[in-house]
């Protein structure tokens, strides 16, 4: 079984067994364009292009063809806009990606005296630069003449999804123009309910509904890939959001039970089964999963922008480690944070506080603190958001966690799990299979096609491989939190 996992800084193929264990794995990053403060783009045909490769190198790396291969799972960074011409196939501009913060007066605009929860009821998102609906709007009022020809259906709407998925199955050449449940719901045009496209949402956005992929269940029959893809003839039969999949990968089947991934940022998603549960805690409503016709599943879910990437930037912006890995050694050199609080606001503030006009600051500096603790104060940033989303969740949910499954990259820095653990007063635990994006995606694309029968399968595959014990004592743990609490009132009001 194969998947496609096309993320915020690379994109990777992987190829699994029955049993979900790693086969294969090939990886490239792509760009990250920063024309101004604030902005963030992605180059979509060079996504598609590191697709391509990667697949062909999953499949050579592991010494196999496209005939060995039952299906394709599909999963992606989510909200991430891309509007492409039908004919050409050539994006209009370039992926306004989902930490860009260029519609912040629009959402403003959008909201008007009704509020920034103004379509909350029927989307469970408020409005925040961070969904791809207002995306669009921005490239149909920026993009000279886009407008005209998305009213006449000559351009695609996509989430990378819908961009991707139109290539794997054809392209110019009779691709797919799709989208599943789970990446609808992040657009801000979906109704959770119906989960349609919701007219009167996409008519005060002045989003032209001919340009809007068709919302499809995240398992079944989306089309074999094309000659010109990355595993011909291969048929694609999943699709979800990168967190909604590694959700599914975690076998997070059941209401009550949640994960933790720490990418470029976190995402906590708590499944809460058929119904959606609309947050009071500042928690988004999404589209879990969908399998074939099977009612859809819901989540709650606690997004924080800035985590990983936060990492990346001490590596890239500021030069402090050559590698992300060196955060741990150079943040173990210290026994505390030293008084030093990182809010890596760079996006604003997402869950649960949704504050826009918040930007990054690092607060209590003495002469004392120097490069080991930024480093340390760095990684306590996720832990301390991560701690601040999961009492959003208990406040909502009423289910208070035993256990958090934490998978994504930064997993594997065992001070960060300690520190999550202590911080928190739980244990936590990570899967023998870390890769559960694209295990997720793998698993909707094989119980389409029966190469796995049911949610059983998926419960068997799942093992535990470490467990962090909290240890610290409670007064040490109310002081960190006080502290990062106090610097998260120092990011505010800084646009
Ligand atoms: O909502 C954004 C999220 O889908 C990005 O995930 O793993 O690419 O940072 P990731």
């Amino acid at each position: 079984m194969a998947a496609i996992d096309q993320g915020t800084t690379s994109t990777r193929a992987m190829i699994f067994d029955h049993k979900g264990r790693v086969v294969s794995v090939e990886q490239l990053e792509h760009e990250q364009i920063f024309p101004r403060a604030g902005w963030v783009e992605h180059d979509a045909a060079e996504i598609w292009r590191n697709t391509r490769r990667v697949g062909a190198a999953a499949l050579a790396s592991a010494e196999l063809t496209a005939k060995d291969i039952v299906a394709c799972g599909l999963t992606n960074q989510r909200e991430t806009t891309v509007i492409w011409d039908r004919s050409t196939g050539k994006p209009v501009h370039n992926a306004i990606v989902w930490q860009d913060t260029r519609t912040d007066d629009l959402c403003t605009e959008l909201a008007g005296d009704i509020g920034m929860d103004r379509y909350r009821d029927r989307t469970g998102l408020p409005l925040s630069t961070y969904f791809a609906g207002p995306k669009a709007r921005w490239l149909l009022d920026s993009v000279d003449g886009l407008r005209e020809r998305a009213e006449k259906g000559e351009v695609c709407f996509g989430t990378m999804d819908s961009w991707m998925a139109w290539n794997m199955t054809g392209g110019v050449d009779g691709g797919q123009h799709v989208t599943d449940v789970t990446n609808a719901s992040r657009t801000m045009l979906m109704d959770l309910r119906t989960q349609q496209w919701d007219g009167e949402i996409c008519a005060e956005m002045g989003i032209p509904m001919a340009m809007l992929p068709e919302i499809r269940s995240s398992s079944g029959d989306f089309g074999a890939l094309r000659g010109n893809g990355p595993l011909p003839g291969v048929p694609l039969a999943g699709i979800l959001g990168d967190q909604q999949a590694a959700t599914f990968g975690q076998a997070c089947l059941e209401p009550g039970e949640a994960k933790n991934t720490y990418g470029t940022g976190n995402f906590l998603l708590l499944n809460t089964g058929t119904e959606p549960v609309f947050s009071e805690h500042g928690l988004l409503t999404t589209v879990c999963y969908r399998i074939g016709e099977q009612p859809a599943r819901y989540a709650l879910e606690g997004s924080i922008a800035v985590t990983g990437s936060l990492i990346q930037w001490l590596r890239d912006n500021l030069g402090l480690i050559s590698q992300a890995s060196d955060v741990e050694r150079l943040a173990a050199g210290v026994d505390d944070n030293g008084g030093a609080y990182f809010v890596p606001a760079f996006s604003g503030l997402f869950a649960p506080r949704w504050r826009s006009d918040a930007r990054g600051v690092i607060v209590g500096l003495t002469r004392f603190v120097d490069k080991g603790h930024i480093a340390r104060a760095a990684l306590e940033a996720s832990a301390f958001q991560t701690r601040e989303v999961i009492e959003a969740m208990q406040a909502d949910s009423g289910v208070e966690l035993s256990t958090l499954k934490v998978d994504g990259g930064m997993v594997v820095n065992e001070l960060l799990m300690q520190f999550q653990a202590d911080i928190l007063d739980v244990p936590v635990v990570r899967p023998v299979v870390n890769e559960t994006t694209a295990l997720g995606a793998a698993y909707a694309a094989g119980l389409a096609v029966g190469f796995w029968e049911g949610e059983d399968d998926i419960r068997a595959n799942w093992a535990e491989d470490k467990r962090w014990e909290p240890g610290m004592d409670a007064d040490e743990r109310d002081r960190l939190y006080t502290g990062w609490n106090r610097a998260v009132e120092h990011s505010f009001g800084l646009t």
